[in-house]
């Protein structure tokens, strides 16, 4: 049977990006009655420098926009990471089973650890097995994810086949990324050739679910483009990675593909579609962020349904870690 897991990092407010690219995703899959497992990763937020005040705040804040976006802590596993000790138990056993060559590939390790990578904490080196082990603790078979994390979810099927393989069973499974929609990679607003993140220094670089409908109106007004206006169909977007970006995200927005957009707005100079794209957004983002902010009023109950979900997913994942620790060869387990 089907089970999604997925999970984003309490590092920052939540992007425009993690939302197109991943929430929306999240909520379509609790709305076909299959299981769903959603987590804030505050263990993987840490691999770099978080205040402890701030990561607090996030990591309930993350959880608030989950259930602003639509996910129903009823009907979907919504929990922190470090709520569930399970993660991290498997996570070590994935540290013996990974190869350091299989983690010096990963390109997200490159980027950020960047050339003085001798500075780089042991944990964002380690970071996609401890990733790896946040999906198997659940035998979790799709995960919903951004391109960005592709690779991150297919060294997942690699560290399982040779847990499988070393130990001569057949017990993780195979995973599948799953990388949907009309917004798989959100670009900057100042650069198209990066992907929008909550990490850039630059705030105009990103949408962030908590901006009010000033601050987005002016971001995509100050949103880089060419001069040309837009063009009738999608191969004209080939050579413009701004342009492109923006009719994405429309396209995201409303719920439609480029063709849709460009059959609407083909032809639009960007003074044009720009306003149409800011009205988009705030009409789609405004309510999510104040639903946010009213659940933000009360940190209690938001903590308590952290509480509930890392119960749950105790449940499922307690008895993975049990049985890998026998396979393995624990005493005791
Ligand atoms: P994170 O926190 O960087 O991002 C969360 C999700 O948002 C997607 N995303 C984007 N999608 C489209 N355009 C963008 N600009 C964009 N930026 C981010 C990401 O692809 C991701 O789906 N390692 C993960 C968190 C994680 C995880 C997991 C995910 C930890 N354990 C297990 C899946 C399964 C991360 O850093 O995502």
């Amino acid at each position: 049977t089907p089970r999604v897991f997925s999970g984003i990092q309490p590092s920052g407010g939540l992007t425009l990006g993690n939302y197109l690219g991943a929430m929306t995703r999240f909520v379509d899959w609790q709305e076909r009655d299959i299981e769903t497992i959603f987590c804030m990763v505050d263990l993987h937020a840490i691999t770099v420098w978080q205040e402890p005040e701030a990561l607090r705040r996030q990591t309930r804040e993350l959880a608030a926009g989950f259930i602003a976006s639509g996910l129903d802590p009823a009907r979907s596993i919504l929990f922190n990471q470090s709520q569930v000790p399970e993660h991290t138990q498997l996570a070590w056993i994935f540290n013996c089973v990974a190869r350091m060559g299989w983690m010096q590939r990963m390109t997200q390790w490159k980027d950020k650890a960047g050339k003085n990578s001798q500075n780089a904490s042991l944990g964002l080196f380690a970071y996609p097995a401890l990733m790896a082990a946040d999906i198997l603790v659940y035998h979790a078979t799709h995960v919903p994810v951004g391109e960005d994390q592709k690779q991150h979810v297919e060294l997942t099927r690699d560290i399982a086949a040779k847990f499988n393989h070393d130990y001569g069973v057949d017990f993780f499974p195979e995973t599948e990324p799953v990388i949907e929609g009309a917004a798989t990679r959100v670009m900057s607003l100042r650069d198209g050739s990066r992907k929008m993140s909550k990490s850039d220094p630059s705030d105009m670089s990103r949408i962030n679910l908590t901006d009010d409908a000033d601050t987005i109106a002016n971001k995509i007004r100050k949103a880089r483009t060419d001069p040309e206006p837009l063009p009738s169909d999608a191969e004209g977007l080939a050579e413009r990675p701004e342009a492109r970006n923006l009719v994405n995200i429309y396209a995201a927005l409303a719920g439609t593909d480029v063709a849709g957009v460009l059959a609407d707005h083909g032809g639009q100079p960007f003074s044009v579609f720009k306003p149409a794209l800011a009205e988009l957004s705030v009409e789609k983002l405004a309510p999510i962020s104040s639903e946010m902010a009213r659940l933000m009023e009360q940190p209690d109950e938001i903590d308590a349904i952290l509480s509930k979900g890392a119960e749950k997913a105790r449940v499922i994942a307690a008895p993975v870690l049990k049985r890998t620790y026998e396979i393995v060869g624990m005493v005791g387990a």
